[in-house]
């Protein structure tokens, strides 16, 4: 822990011991005339509001172009009106954001992990800009939980999270069978390598299944609806407390969705009264909390770089091999999209995340002693809560898991010193052992893809390096190559990486390798032919070069020039750190 709190130490602006101790700073007296003339013109009805009332912001990561974020805005609105009936100043806005499933067509997905820093930024800047003294922050797609999540460690006042929940399946009429997100991804593999078809009805082109299925793969708003990276962080940020229960499975159509925001202003009043700071709850002991129902419900590998730099914001000490420690222990007991066949709509309908919860406190998995926004313990709050529907097949039992440990596995070896993560169900096996075929950026591998120019037959290891956090820059998702691989049935290919991968991948997978290639990692030295092991039991991960080789391949090696250096990615490159200690840009 630093001996001294290193974000900015607000002194001037803690007048009061009220409920508005930070907003009263400019309607106390007449020390601000011009704010107080301000907040009448956005709508203050009178002295009397103007004085007592405290200032909630409620910040949304609204835009309307993406299923993910498009209802946000309305769930600000009720939670507005919400916050109003409980005597409180509502003032909504909003922050960028960027949908994944969008910015995955070429370039675009580098510019989408540095939102979560401008999200977190963003909160903030408005929060403690504007004196507010509490925050309540919507967020839909991935980045947008860590972001927000960040910005209220950074600043650390009252706050909670609404999460804007899941998406509705859709159905394929043509297959006659339900259909997500991910089914488009893997029907395209099918579709480049010519397996997409209709076993039924032989007669139906590749062309006209997959037009049905992008046409119905997304029938609501809502975040992509399996345990991709959405629904991971937000499970986990409901697991350390910072939403009221029952959030992150609420789906976002249901009209409960919308009832939550009543709750949500109940708690951020009692936040408020009772000074609850986010940073009070994001604990060490809230964190392996987190862990624990991400490596139960089989969380997204983005979860990790997302946790890491969540903990990093609110100084917490939580690192790579906490991880490992605890997917050892915590069995893998949801059948959830992607590895399974449920979505998270379909585990609302069985109780939803807190009767999850209350399962795993029982077994002594979870804590159930840590604080809440609510005000109660994570074991209070889901004490009244029904236990998991009986005859669900959905969430096995703790005694016959999927998998006995988690599916997090940390690596390290002479490929990744300062470790690499792998998201391996065991649905594939734990050791893979196979001759590197190396691409410099992802759209080189794309291209072998699209041509079929992966061969079957011999094990290869795809290396798709020059894509972490500096070089991509942005650790863009390698998505479309791994659901490629899966549609197209490689089973001889596993696929490494310094970037990212989406929480829909899976498959023999290992990403975030670090260091990266870009700043000279040892993924920069590998070479097409070299045999790369990687091996999960023993939680490692090497090429079969020896130390004195890769010494003469460093002296060869030349960084390669930055492909950006003006914009929004040449900053983003200058600052952000290794992906081990979750790619932060605010750690110097
Ligand atoms: Fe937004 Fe998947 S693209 S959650
Ligand atoms: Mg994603």
């Amino acid at each position: 822990q630093p001996e001294e709190p290193r974000y900015l130490n607000f002194k001037h602006s803690q007048p009061g011991s009220g409920l508005n101790r930070y907003s009263s700073t400019l309607t106390r007296e007449h020390d601000f005339p011009a704010a107080q003339a301000m907040l009448y013109a956005a709508g203050v009805p009178n002295e009397h509001v103007l004085k007592t009332y405290p200032q909630v912001g409620i910040a949304s990561v609204w835009w309307e172009g993406n299923p993910c974020n498009m209802h946000l805005l309305d769930i600000g609105k009720e939670a507005k009106k919400c916050i109003e009936k409980q005597e409180m100043l509502g003032w909504q806005y909003n922050t960028i954001g960027v949908s994944d499933g969008i910015a995955m067509g070429g370039e675009g997905m580098r510019f989408s992990l540095q939102t979560r820093e401008i999200i977190a930024d963003s909160v903030e800047t408005v929060t403690c800009a504007q004196h507010h003294d509490a925050c309540i922050a919507i967020p839909g797609c991935d980045k947008n939980m860590p972001g927000v999540v960040m910005g209220m460690a950074r600043h650390n006042r009252p706050s909670l999270m609404i999460y804007g929940g899941s998406i509705n399946p859709g159905y394929s009429k043509l297959l006659q069978k339900p259909i997500n997100i991910a089914s488009v991804y893997e029907a395209h593999g099918g579709y480049l390598y010519d397996s997409l078809k209709n076993p039924s009805d032989p007669s139906q082109t590749k062309e006209d299944l997959l037009n049905d299925i992008e046409k119905h793969a997304c029938p609501t708003q809502g975040a992509c609806g399996g345990m991709f990276t959405a629904n991971t962080m937000a499970t986990a940020i409901e697991t350390m407390g910072l939403t009221v229960p029952g959030s992150s499975s609420t789906p976002a159509s249901s009209p409960a969705k919308m009832r939550e925001c009543q709750k949500a202003a109940e708690a951020i009043k009692i936040c408020m009264e009772k000074d609850i700071k986010p940073r009070d709850l994001m604990t060490k002991k809230a964190f392996e909390n987190a862990l624990v129902m991400m490596m139960a419900l089989g969380g997204s590998t983005n979860g990790v770089l997302h946790l890491l730099a969540m903990a990093g914001t609110a100084e917490v000490q939580l690192e790579l091999k906490d991880f490992q420690r605890i997917s050892g222990k915590v069995p893998f007991i949801a059948d959830l999209a992607p590895s399974g066949k449920y979505l998270m709509v379909d585990l609302f309908e069985i109780g939803g995340i807190p009767s999850v919860q209350k399962l795993l406190i029982v077994a002594g998995l979870l804590d159930g002693s840590t604080l809440t926004v609510t005000g109660k313990t994570l074991a209070e709050n889901v004490e009244s809560w029904p236990s998991l529907k009986q005859g669900q097949e959905m969430i096995k039992s703790l005694e016959s898991p999927i998998k006995p440990s988690g599916h997090i596995e940390i690596l390290y070896g002479n490929l990744a010193p300062n470790g690499a993560v792998a998201k391996i169900t065991g649905k594939e096996g734990m050791k893979f052992v196979g001759k590197a075929k190396v691409f410099n950026k992802e759209h080189e591998l794309d291209d072998a893809l699209n041509k079929g120019q992966i061969p079957r037959g011999e094990n290869l290891v795809l290396v798709v390096r020059y894509e972490g956090p500096k070089g991509g820059p942005g650790m863009p998702e390698q998505l479309k190559a791994s659901a490629a691989i899966m549609g197209a049935g490689l089973k001889n290919v596993s696929l490494i990486t310094d970037g990212r991968y989406s929480g829909a991948s899976h498959g023999f997978i290992v990403g975030h390798i670090s260091p990266e290639a870009v700043v000279g990692g040892p993924v920069a030295l590998v070479k097409d032919g070299d045999t790369i092991t990687i091996d999960a039991d023993n939680n490692r991960i090497d090429m079969d070069v020896s130390d004195e080789e890769l010494k003469q391949r460093l002296s060869e090696w030349k960084p390669p020039k930055m492909p950006v250096t003006r914009g929004v990615l040449a900053k983003y490159a200058r600052l952000v750190g290794d992906a081990s200690t979750g790619a932060m840009t605010d750690l110097f």
